[in-house]
């Protein structure tokens, strides 16, 4: 049997250069690869305060982004995490199998949760992995490409898969993360050693930027001293992250792209960067723009969410056998 390879992402804010080379860039690829479930994270988006009309928007965009990216809709299934209530369903269920220890330590819920009050930190957001892992187990799935940050989520969805087999037998596929071995952590443009993410304008390239937008930011990224282009992400985190965008956006390896640059000044190399990212993404800006005119993303999303429910029913009646809920 073929792989049966899932991810998600969520339509909270613009998506971005590091959301693009992470993970969508390779998710065509993916497709050659094995069974691919792809899903708009809806439901996580309200984890964090959003407008319902920016939600839809991101929406709208996020699955004409999926399609220009290049998936075939007839090989992958893409669709709203919200029409196929069997995710909601099996969190009901799963919440009992992961702690309160655990999910306090998660980074990414202390991240977030650090920089707001305790009294607008929801249930959501602190049980954000249990949901993750409903997505997960769902599809019985075997590879979940992501970006670095969210390894910790899927070690987790790990642990919970375990938990419940070691409890109920083998009931629970076990899935395992991929990261790209280049560019699995894009680091902002302003500020090289945070990670590039979708609510730190200053830093980010947002897929939606016009391409003047796109040279300037990348001309005006924050650089380290010296004057050499090499890969050193401790002493030159600036340098080495344009380095990793350059490389993956030409699938080379950083030792590839290192020596595109012997003996080239910052000024050049950055231009170079710039160059490559923008031969790629204005082509595929056109592609967005046209699926959003169009609105062929409507059929595609109703589509894969009938053949996402058909395989969410199976998983979600074996849990229910399992754990004593009578199907009836
Ligand atoms: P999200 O929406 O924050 O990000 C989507 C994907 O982009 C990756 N990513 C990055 N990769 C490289 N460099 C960066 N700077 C960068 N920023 C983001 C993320 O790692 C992610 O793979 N919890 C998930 C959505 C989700 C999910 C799932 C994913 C919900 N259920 C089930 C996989 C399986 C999230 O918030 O991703």
């Amino acid at each position: 049997m073929s792989e049966r390879i899932l991810t998600g992402i969520k339509p909270t804010g613009q998506l971005t250069l590091g959301n693009y080379i992470g993970v969508l860039r390779n998710l065509a690829k993916m497709s050659e690869r094995g069974e691919c479930i792809f899903f708009i994270a809806d439901l996580h988006a309200l984890t964090l305060p959003i407008e319902p009309e920016t939600l839809r928007q991101n929406s709208i965009d996020l699955a004409s982004f999926y399609l220009a990216a290049g998936l075939d809709p007839n090989k992958v299934t893409l669709f709203l995490q919200s029409s196929v209530s069997e995710h909601a369903e099996l969190n009901a269920i799963l919440q009992n199998y992961l702690y309160f220890g655990e999910l306090s330590r998660m980074t990414q819920f202390k991240d977030k949760s650090s920089k707001m009050n305790e009294s607008a930190i929801g249930l959501g957001l602190f049980a954000y992995p249990v949901l993750m892992a409903s997505d997960i187990v769902l599809y019985d799935t075997d590879i979940v490409p992501v970006g670095e940050d969210q390894i910790q989520h899927v070690e987790i969805t790990r642990d919970l898969v375990n938990r419940f087999n070691n409890r109920y037998g083998k009931v629970l596929k076990m899935p395992k993360y991929e990261v790209r071995k280049v560019g699995a952590r894009i680091m902002s443009l302003s500020d090289p050693t945070v990670k590039m993410s979708k609510s730190d304008p200053k830093g980010d390239i947002f897929l939606k930027d016009d391409m003047k937008t796109v040279r300037k930011k990348i001309m005006s990224a924050v650089t380290d001293t010296g004057s050499e282009v090499k890969y050193d992400p401790e002493n030159k985190p600036g340098i080495s992250n344009l380095l990793t965008i350059y490389a993956a956006m030409s699938d080379k390896s950083i030792e590839e792209a290192e020596k595109d640059f012997v003996g080239k000044r910052y000024g050049e190399f950055k231009t170079a960067v710039a160059d490559v990212v923008i031969k790629e993404l204005e082509p595929f800006q056109q592609r967005y723009q046209e699926i959003v005119n169009n609105k062929s993303y409507e059929k595609v999303l109703k589509d894969g969410a009938n053949k996402a429910k058909a395989i969410a029913k199976e998983t979600l009646k074996r849990v229910h056998d399992a754990v004593g809920l009578l199907n009836i």
